[in-house]
């Protein structure tokens, strides 16, 4: 027999600081799942703030950051630049705020950045989700599955760690000490790659390849090595002078895309020299001279 007036279990509230990207997708999925009960969101402007409630579909707009009744666990999702200000803010004017949990969504910073609101007692924490965020509503459809790096005090990372597996998140842990490195990783295996890329086409555009044949060269070379580096590793899916530990050529490469733009000079060495190590090459001074 089903209970009768069954007590519906009690959701943890969640009030947003900041409602763009991150903090919408993470918002409505929650609230899809049921998993918290979007209370306040506060943003730069009421009307952001309206708008980011209506795409959650929960959650009551505020303009003020004193309007912002307590909660069990508080979300910053605002940029990396505003989470050491907004949680002094926070710690400011909400001195008699019961301790909650606090976390920040950034891959650079570390759970010491809410430091105010660890010193009133709250537990504090990061929980960065990789994923690019490109668009809320790309956002939301690509979510599960998402790894998320969870940093800070063991009682806010035991909270969320349930939460974010529950739309999806594939939560582990990173020490404090290793956020910084742990996020340059990110950079490096995807922020560089349009970098990379725009240096290509520049050079080629330098030395007369045909504009029209740009996209296609971009899309068959990054095509091809995506597909080769998921099949058979970076290791293996390494070509070009520093697979086959032809030193020659990568220095007189580099004395020519220096000549070019000094900056990519150095570039193209340091990476080379990555390179050569990928490959096992390291300190082997045997490697063939290039043809002339
Ligand atoms: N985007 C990504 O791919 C990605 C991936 C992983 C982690 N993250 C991290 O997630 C965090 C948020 O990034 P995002 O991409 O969601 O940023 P975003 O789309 O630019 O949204 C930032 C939000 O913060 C609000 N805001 C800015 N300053 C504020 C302040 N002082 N007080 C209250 N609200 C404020 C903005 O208000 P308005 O709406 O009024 O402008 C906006 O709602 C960052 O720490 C970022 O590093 C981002």
């Amino acid at each position: 027999m089903p209970p009768v007036n069954p007590v519906a279990p009690h959701r943890p509230t969640l009030n947003l600081v900041g409602a763009g990207r991150v903090g919408q997708t993470l918002a409505r999925l929650w609230h899809l799942h049921g998993s918290f009960a979007v209370q306040d969101v506060l943003t730069t402007t009421l009307s952001s703030a309206q708008a980011a409630t209506g795409c959650i579909g929960a959650g009551r707009a505020v303009d003020q950051l004193h309007a912002l009744r307590p909660a069990d666990v508080w979300m910053l999702a605002v940029p990396d630049a505003q989470v050491a200000a907004v949680a002094r803010a926070l710690a400011d004017q909400h001195p008699a705020a019961p301790p909650a949990i606090a976390f920040h969504c950034s891959g650079a910073l570390g759970a010491d950045a809410l430091a105010p609101l660890a010193a009133r007692g709250w537990q504090v924490a990061s929980a960065h989700c990789i994923l690019s965020f490109a668009s809320v509503p790309a956002a939301l459809a690509q979510f599960p599955g998402t790894p998320c790096a969870l940093e800070g005090d063991p009682g806010a990372c035991a909270a969320l760690r349930p939460a974010l597996g529950a739309i999806g998140g594939q939560c582990f842990d990173v020490a404090s000490a290793d956020k910084l490195l742990y996020h340059a990783a990110a950079v490096f295996a995807t922020n560089f790659l349009p970098v990379l890329q725009a240096t290509a086409e520049e050079l080629w555009q330098s030395t007369g390849v045909p504009a029209a044949l740009i996209p296609a060269l971009r899309a068959s070379l990054l095509r091809n090595a995506v597909a080769n580096i998921t099949a058979l590793g970076p290791q293996a899916a390494l070509t070009g002078p520093a697979a086959r530990g032809d030193t020659a050529a990568i220095t007189r490469q580099a004395q020519a895309v220096r000549a070019w733009d000094p900056q990519s000079g150095a570039a193209y060495e340091a990476l080379s020299a990555l390179a050569l190590r990928l490959a096992g090459h390291t300190g082997d001074n045997s490697a063939a001279p290039a043809a002339p």
